[in-house]
């Protein structure tokens, strides 16, 4: 079975120790793409560029609630979409918004463990993973499926971020100064051993799977004031996760003053003028190869 599942925080699966997980997280996911939404019109216009010759089949692998689904569609107009997940509940509310959005007939959902098989994928023009790579138990198995399921010359866009998005100057909390440089910290201790992949060198991985790595991008992106809609509540989803991750984990001085980011009162970072959004995002776009197996 694969790891337990957040693009930034990792807790576990629904059906397992916390089931009501997952809402929290599709708002976050759904968030994330908002709050970032030009970095990711920067990464399907750089996809179109590499795919000149045309996309129609498209598979989303480990789609969560369906960003890269419709930045995709919108980026290929003549293109359906798989989007794959384990998670019926992702799959679920991804396939509702096709609906509500007068685009389910140009998606299809598919329910499966990547970990697993990927079977009836084929003859697929563009693979997408964004935030999923790094959840799988064996991505070298997965990145074996994958290429088998792209036609010669299709490609292969892997997207991973470097970790817990950041939001607070260093004096965020009084008497706290770098708290949020101590969660960061102990959130990379926990990921270390519970989340192996997170962070791999995909481009070296890609090149032993068989693919030829086209493009590799990597992006400090730092928002600030004035910013868009929803990056406070985007924020709180944030690290009200990096709170229940890291209970009984760290000092519960930095517990508390986390809690203080959290609760309505005035240091909440919901309403503070002084919040930032700046995340690592990398990017690696991959072919696989016109001749060879
Ligand atoms: C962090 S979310 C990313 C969602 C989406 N790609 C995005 O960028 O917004 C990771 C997704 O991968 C899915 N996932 C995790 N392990 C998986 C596996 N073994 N097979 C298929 N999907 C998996 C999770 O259910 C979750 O929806």
């Amino acid at each position: 079975m694969a790891h337990s599942t957040s693009s930034h925080v990792h807790t576990p699966r629904p059906g397992t120790a916390d089931g009501g997980a997952q809402d929290p997280l599709a708002q976050m996911l759904d968030l994330d793409a908002v709050v970032f939404g030009p970095y990711l019109a920067t990464v399907t216009d750089r996809l179109a560029r590499l795919a000149s010759d045309g996309v129609t089949r498209i598979v989303d692998l480990g789609a969560g609630t369906g960003t890269g689904t419709f930045a995709l569609l919108e980026r290929f107009p003549a293109a359906r979409v798989t989007a794959v997940d384990s998670s019926p509940d992702m799959l679920a509310r991804l396939a509702e918004t096709a609906r509500r959005r007068g685009l389910a007939e140009r998606v299809h959902t598919l329910h499966a463990d990547a970990d697993e098989a990927l079977t009836g994928l084929a003859d697929t023009d563009l693979v997408w993973a964004s935030a999923s790579l790094h959840h799988l138990e064996d991505p070298a198995g997965a990145l074996a499926a994958i290429r088998a399921a792209l036609r010669p010359g299709g490609l292969l866009a892997v997207a991973e971020m470097d970790g817990v998005p950041r939001f607070l100057p260093h004096d965020a909390v009084p008497d706290r100064p770098g708290l949020e440089d101590r969660l960061r910290t102990a959130l990379d201790e926990l990921h270390a051993g519970a989340v192996p992949h997170l962070g791999a060198d995909w481009g070296a991985r890609l090149t032993e799977a068989g693919f030829t790595v086209e493009r590799e991008h990597a992006t400090d992106l730092e928002l600030r004031a004035p910013l868009p809609e929803g990056a406070g509540r985007y924020a709180h989803l944030t690290l009200t996760r990096v709170r229940g991750a890291l209970d009984g984990r760290i000092d519960p001085a930095d517990l508390a003053a986390l809690a203080l980011l959290l609760d309505g009162g005035p240091l909440d970072v919901r309403h503070r003028e002084d919040l930032l959004v700046r995340s690592g995002r990398e990017l690696w776009l991959a072919r696989r190869p016109v001749d060879g197996p």
